[in-house]
Order: C-alpha cells, then structure tokens, then sequence
C-alpha cells in the first residue's frame, strides 16, 4: 500500500513515519514536506536510508508540485503538514492561511482527481474551543476556535467534509489534544520547558499557569493514526485523547521534579491573548468503534520524554541555533537529481 504523508518531517510527522516503517511493513511511505522551520530532516536519519520510505521537498499549497506528486499514485494519504504554533498565528496568520487552509483544498483536489482511496485528516481540539470546568468535548460540539491557528484547522475540516459530502472523498477527520515526546520542536511548553530548565534559565508560564491541557503521548496518537488509516469510517470526525486534563503549573512542577531542578526557576509572564483555559476531548466513539486505548501513563512517558531530551541535548541545541537546517543541504543534495528524476519518471 502506497502512503503519501504530509508534514512527515515535523513532530507528530516523523514520529508516526518511524513507527508506521516498524509496525507496517506492507506500507510504502513517501513524505512530503516544505521543511518549513518546524520540519527538521534529523529527525528521520534513522530511516532516511530504507527503500519503503521516501522524502520529496515540497508545499502542499503549490498546486503543479503536489500534482506532481500525486501522479506517482497513491492509495492514501495522512495530511498532517500545517504550521500549528498557535503564538506564532497570533503574530501572522497568512502563513497559516496558505498552508492549514489553502494547502489542505490542494491535497483534497489532488486526492480527488487522482482516485485516493483514503484521506486521513489531522486536525485538533483547538477548532471546539474552551469547554468549562469539568466538560468534555465530544463530536457534536459544535466548532468555535479561538485562534487564527484554531480557526485555520476549522476552516479546513468543512473542506474536507464538504469533499465527502460532494465528491464522495474517502475522507475522514482526527481531531487530537496536545501531544508531547521526541522531537518536539522547543517552541511548545514542555519541549522548551525542558531546554531552558536543563540551562537554570526560567520557564514561562502565561498568565496563572493554571490552564488545562489534555496530554497524549505521541506515539500513541500515531498507533491512533495508523488505526484510523486501517479502519476509520468515511465521513466520520473522531476525537482522540488520553482524556486526563492537566493544569500547565502541575506539568511544569513534575517536569521540574524530575530534572531535579528547582520550583523557583517557574517565571509567570504576561498571558497568551485569547488564551483558552481548557482543553478536553470525550474519545469514547474513537476507542469504541476503532478499538484504540492509550498505553502509555503520562507521568511515565513524561519521564521518557525528559530522558529523550537529556539523551538528544546536541539535538535540541541544533534547533535552538538553527544549525538542524543545514542538514538537508548536507544530506540531501546528492539525492536530489534522483528524486528530480523519480517526480519526472
Ligand atoms: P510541526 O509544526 O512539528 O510540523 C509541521 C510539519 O509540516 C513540518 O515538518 C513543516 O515543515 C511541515 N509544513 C508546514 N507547512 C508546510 C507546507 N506548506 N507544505 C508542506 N509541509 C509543510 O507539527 P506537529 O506538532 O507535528 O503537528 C502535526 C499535525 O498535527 C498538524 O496538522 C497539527 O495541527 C496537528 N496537531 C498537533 C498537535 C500537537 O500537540 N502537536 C495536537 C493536535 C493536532
Ligand atoms: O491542543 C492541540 C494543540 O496543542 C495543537 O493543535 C497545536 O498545534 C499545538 O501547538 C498545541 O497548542 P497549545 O497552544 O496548547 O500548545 P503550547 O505548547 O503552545 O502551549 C501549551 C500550554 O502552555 C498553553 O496553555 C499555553 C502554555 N504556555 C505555552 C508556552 C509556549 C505557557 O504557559 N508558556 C509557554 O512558554
């Protein structure tokens, strides 16, 4: 079976393309990414090399590249490429625009054209907004997001219903809580918390720190993936979470426990303007009807996580300065006259 990922050389990306490259051997994967500043080629250089996977630099808002692409013919697609920073949309919401919306009527049309058997889209629990104290979130609530980044992702998921409903697309939506583990790029809470507490430099907490978030470990959110992949309904939306909310200040206080570092390094700064206080997702449908349960404990994978992060200090270090971006001219320029010849054959 042939599998185009999008956004494979983000967090969630490459974390799931290792995976899928493990557990599926029947599965081809080609990924295709822009390597926008959150896509980093380092964080697949274990499986750069083996012939069921493939990278292809392009953006999935450029109609004649994707097209290009998609004639190389594909019986799936997982679309997870989208810039997801929600503080980065609050300075500029174009970019988010171009690719979360734009990019993802691209891929639909491509998909579409093209026959696509399958069309897993990766949205978020960001497009329900903030559910009150104690709620739950469940498939019916109705979309209501906060953030130009929230708002993207929503737009997004009507297009992709509305290919459902009018063209028939074999499509269906994932909508997640907050992931955390390996190569999470440090501009998200935990990973930057953890690379500044291991400096002694402060964590910022917005506001009073007692925003809820509903944690997932990423590597069972790509088993939920790859179930949706084999088994998701088309049509369906369904949610995916750990469903155990916690306050920001209690993560933070735990992460700093298990550095060993102290409480004091926690610095409240000014709040996230529009900053939602709650996240939380009922995933009974998704558990039910795919059979999926998280299996990992969040303290235990929090503890991993921290380890993942001491182990790849150099790593993190590289994408704090930048340098991860020199490696895809370092490792990928010979490879580009074949890939160039692959896109034309
Ligand atoms: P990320 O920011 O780590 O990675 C995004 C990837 O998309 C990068 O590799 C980037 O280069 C690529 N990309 C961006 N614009 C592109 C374009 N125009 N064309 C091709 N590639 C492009 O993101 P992530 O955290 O891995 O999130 C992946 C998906 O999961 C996103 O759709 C996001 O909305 C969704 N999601 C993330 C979380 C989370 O907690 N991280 C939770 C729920 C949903
Ligand atoms: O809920 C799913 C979403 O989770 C995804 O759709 C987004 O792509 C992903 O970025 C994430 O969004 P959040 O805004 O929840 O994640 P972030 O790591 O930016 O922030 C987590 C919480 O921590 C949030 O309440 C804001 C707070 N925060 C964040 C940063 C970066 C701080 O208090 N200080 C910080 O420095």
């Amino acid at each position: 079976m042939k599998v185009l990922v999008t956004g494979g050389a983000g967090f969630i990306g490459s974390n799931l393309i290792r995976l899928l490259l493990r557990e599926a051997p029947e599965l081809e994967i080609t990924n295709l990414d822009k390597l926008t500043y959150a896509g980093n080629l380092e964080n697949l250089a274990d499986v750069a090399g083996l012939p069921r996977y493939r990278f292809i630099r392009a953006d999935v808002a450029d109609p004649r590249a994707v097209e290009r692409v998609f004639k190389k013919g594909f019986d799936a697609v997982l679309h997870l490429a989208a810039e997801t920073h929600v503080d980065r949309s609050l300075e500029d919401a174009a970019p988010f625009l171009r690719t979360n919306v734009l990019g993802t009527h691209v891929l639909l049309e491509a998909a579409r054209r093209h026959g696509v058997g399958r069309f897993v889209h990766i949205s978020t629990d960001e497009v329900y907004g903030s559910p009150s104290a104690g709620e739950f979130f469940d498939e019916s609530a109705p979309l209501k997001p906060s953030s130009p980044y929230a708002a993207s992702k929503a737009a997004a998921d009507l297009l992709v219903l509305s290919y459902v409903h009018t063209f028939h697309l074999p499509a269906l939506i994932l909508r997640c809580t907050n992931n955390f583990g390996p190569y999470q790029f440090p501009e998200k809470l935990l990973p930057l918390a953890i690379a500044n507490a291991m400096e002694n430099r402060p964590l910022p907490v917005y506001g009073d720190g007692m925003q809820e978030r509903d944690w997932i470990f990423v590597e069972d959110y790509c088993r939920a993936i790859h179930r949706a992949l084999e088994r998701g309904r088309t049509g369906e939306i369904y949610n995916v979470s750990a469903g155990t909310p916690r306050a920001n200040l209690d993560v933070l206080r735990a992460l700093l426990a298990l550095l060993g570092k102290p409480e004091s390094l926690i610095k409240f700064v000014e709040d996230r303007p529009g900053h939602d206080r709650r996240y939380a997702l009922d995933s009974g449908k998704f558990r039910k009807e795919l059979g999926w349960t998280p299996q990992n404990d969040f303290e235990q994978a929090l503890a991993a996580t921290v380890e993942w992060n001491r182990a790849n200090a150099e790593w993190l270090e590289r994408c704090r300065s930048g340098a991860y971006r020199n490696y895809y001219r370092r490792h990928y320029t010979q490879r580009r006259k074949t890939l160039e010849r692959w896109q034309k054959s």
